[in-house]
């Protein structure tokens, strides 16, 4: 909502991604927002050239506005390579960022990456702290 400030906002997620087939299909519901689908690559990617030919550019249309990204999407950590392209097209085309991040931890500690790395670039994210505990069970070997 807090991206999507404008009635009749669009945004892009995968095929895969959790807030488009799990919670009731809450930001239509409760935000009122179109949820347009792209379809998922093995690693959790989506093709940037499918997610610019979906844009959004005459004024009876949606409008274009957020990019959601499931991160850690089926088990898997979507590559930190792709996440900067993904920040640089969304500068180019004025599109906001939101990560779906539950085991945001979880990613940073599988992949190396500190979390601030992960989400640079992202204007929110969400992250579940009950997943990271799960790690931090891992590490401490408790
Ligand atoms: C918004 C949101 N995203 C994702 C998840 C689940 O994430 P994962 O598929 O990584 O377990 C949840 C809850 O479990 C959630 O509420």
């Amino acid at each position: 909502m807090n991206h999507c400030n404008v009635r009749g906002s669009e945004a892009y997620c995968g095929d895969s991604a959790h807030i488009l087939l799990n919670e009731q299909i809450g930001a239509a519901q409760i935000a009122g927002i179109n949820l347009r689908s792209l379809r998922n690559n093995i690693d959790g990617t989506f093709d940037l050239c499918e997610l610019q030919s979906k844009l959004r550019h005459r004024d009876h249309e949606p409008i274009s506005k957020l990019v959601l990204v499931k991160n850690t999407i089926d088990g898997k950590i979507v590559p930190q390579s792709w996440l900067k392209e993904l920040v640089s097209f969304c500068k180019k085309y004025n599109l906001k960022l939101h990560m779906d991040e539950a085991k945001l931890w979880n990613a940073s500690v599988g992949s190396g990456i500190p979390a601030k790395e992960i989400v640079s670039g992202f204007g929110s994210v969400t992250f579940c702290l009950s997943k990271g505990l799960e790690i931090a069970f891992f590490i401490s070997g408790k």
